[in-house]
């Protein structure tokens, strides 16, 4: 099959028979086959590992049939490669024991060489590429660099990252200077992932709705803005900025080939404040994923059509719960895939 793929072919505003559609967090714990290579493998094992990170990324998309595979990594292994000690405890998420707090922390931190210190990631993304369907788009990704500074200052999850933020207002020259650095390893990065094979992108900037739309737009946003801004010449590229949606006019303006929405964000709203004039990702609420079946046809066809059909990446709206039964994930995904056949 030489024609594109179908989720390029949507990401680039081409006209397609139905919208494209992955998953958001696909590979992971609600897939047996994770699960087993779980018991094996520690997490950072399992990243740092090209074969196994490819045969993880693989397994949604031989399971869901998927039109896009998104590569098996984490936002953390930049500030690992970064310099920083980074974690993951069972049952507590992320943990980074020593976090950034003043110049000295600072001065552990280094920019990432990512085709020396993130080689395992692209050649990943080589072994994945080799053995993806053509019709498949392999998606890259990183965290965008609030997100990153949130856990390299707070060193831990947490509801509202309140200690990030005040550091980012007491220490507003070290928080540029992190920022900054963040933003030059993830261009590197991201830029190394397309040359690998990637292609497309997707910044995931998780903790985007913990700020204000002024400070998000005038302290964070422009950073993610420059990583855009060098990535998208290369490949297109994707922003999710999770509880943003205050922001969808500033965030379009970035040049985003695409904007990813939160699940809280409603569909006609989001169409209407960007004038239809870009491709958006999203947004079913995970949880909705344990409606009885046909409640969950009928949500994700509501959802295609509000959407519209065009321009339209159909994904959910934050990662797939864990405890997600994963026939109710294939009833997602068919439901998308059958969606032009049964319209009209
Ligand atoms: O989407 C995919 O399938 C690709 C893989 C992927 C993972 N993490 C694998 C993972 C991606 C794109 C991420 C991004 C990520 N990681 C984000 C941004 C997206 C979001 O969810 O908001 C964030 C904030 C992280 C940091 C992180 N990593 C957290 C908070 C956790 C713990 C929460 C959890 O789900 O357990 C992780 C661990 C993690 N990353 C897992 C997976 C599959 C779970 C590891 C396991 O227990 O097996």
């Amino acid at each position: 099959m030489s024609e594109k793929p179908i989720f390029l072919q949507a990401l680039q505003g081409q006209k397609t028979a139905r919208p494209p559609v992955w998953l958001m967090r696909q590979a992971g714990r609600y897939l047996p086959e994770y699960r087993a290579l779980r018991e094996r493998y520690s997490f950072f094992e399992r990243c740092e590992n090209p074969e196994l990170a490819c045969e993880i990324t693989l397994q949604p998309v031989r399971r869901l049939g998927v039109d896009a595979a998104i590569l098996f990594s984490d936002i953390l292994v930049v500030p690992k490669a970064m310099g920083m000690q980074v974690e993951l405890v069972e049952n507590q998420g992320p943990i980074l024991p020593n976090p950034i707090r003043n110049k000295t922390d600072l001065e552990r931190v280094h920019i990432v060489d990512a085709r020396g210190e993130l080689s395992y990631v692209l050649q990943g993304i080589r072994y994945v590429k080799s053995e993806l369907p053509s019709s498949v788009s392999l998606l890259g990704f990183a965290g965008a660099p609030w997100t990153i500074l949130c856990y390299m200052v707070q060193g831990r999850g947490s509801r509202g990252f309140e200690l990030a933020k005040q550091w980012c207002f007491q220490e507003p020259k070290l928080a540029r200077s992190l920022l900054e650095m963040i933003t030059d390893s993830t261009i590197d990065y991201l830029l190394a992932q397309i040359e690998a094979g990637a292609d497309a992108v997707q910044l995931f900037d998780s903790w985007a709705g913990v700020w204000d739309k002024e400070n998000f737009e005038t302290l964070i946003l422009p950073y993610t803005k420059r990583i855009i801004e060098a990535v998208v010449a290369k490949a297109p590229c994707i922003i999710f900025a999770r509880g943003a949606c205050f922001s969808l006019e500033t965030l379009q303006k970035t040049g985003a080939t695409a904007l990813g929405l939160d699940w809280q964000t409603p569909a006609k709203f989001a169409r209407k404040i960007t004038q239809n004039k870009v491709v958006l990702q999203g947004n079913l609420d995970p949880s909705c994923l344990f409606l009885p079946p046909q409640d969950l046809q009928n949500l994700v066809r509501k959802m295609c059509a509000d959407f519209g059909a065009q321009n339209y990446i159909a994904n959910l709206g934050h990662g797939i719960l864990p405890n997600t039964p994963v026939e109710q994930a294939q009833i997602f995904v068919n439901t998308i895939k059958e969606y032009g056949e049964c319209k009209q």
